[in-house]
């Protein structure tokens, strides 16, 4: 069950809007942050709050690729595997990944930080190969660039972690 102050502000937030529908992404996305993913408890909230179907809240979620209903790792990276990033290496970059994650596809990293997903185009086609992590977008990755990019993410993971780990306390 998400806090009070959470769903008073998503009840808000879906007043604010000139139909639930429009709300659906913002409050799906603002459950799974704090669930770590769409639970179905999540799509229960969620259809509450929007005053949709559960079953309306699953198409919309099965929908868009950035909202998860099974469990991921603490960051999701996704891969552009659209064809202008196919023709400048997204290929490889995708293995490069594979084998520096030591996951496949849709799997998640062993110590739960990272999950692969593939996906369609990021609208950075011009800057690929492209990937996304979070909110943050990263182009012309090369080998060399991505160890740091995944080693900077890592690090902000750990400090968020600790940061909300002492807001507990
Ligand atoms: S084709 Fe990769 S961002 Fe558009």
């Amino acid at each position: 069950m998400i806090p009070k102050d959470l769903h008073e502000k998503l009840q808000a937030h879906v007043a604010a809007a000139v139909t639930s529908r429009e709300a659906a992404v913002d409050v799906m996305k603002a459950l799974q942050a704090h669930y770590g993913w769409l639970t179905d408890e999540a799509v229960d909230e969620a259809a509450e709050l929007l005053g949709l179907s559960p079953l309306q809240v699953e198409e919309l979620a099965t929908f868009y690729e950035m909202i998860y209903r099974q469990p991921v790792g603490r960051r999701v990276i996704h891969v552009c595997d659209s064809v202008s990033c196919w023709s400048v290496g997204a290929e490889g970059l995708l293995e490069h990944l594979q084998v520096t994650l030591d996951t496949l596809p849709g799997g998640t990293t062993a110590d739960g930080m990272f999950t692969l997903l593939p996906c369609s185009c990021l609208g950075n086609c011009g800057d690929g190969p492209t990937m996304m992590i979070g909110e943050t977008l990263y182009g012309r990755i090369t080998p060399d660039s991505l160890r740091g990019i995944l080693e900077t993410e890592a690090r902000r993971q750990r400090a968020e972690d600790r940061s909300q780990e002492s807001e507990d306390r």
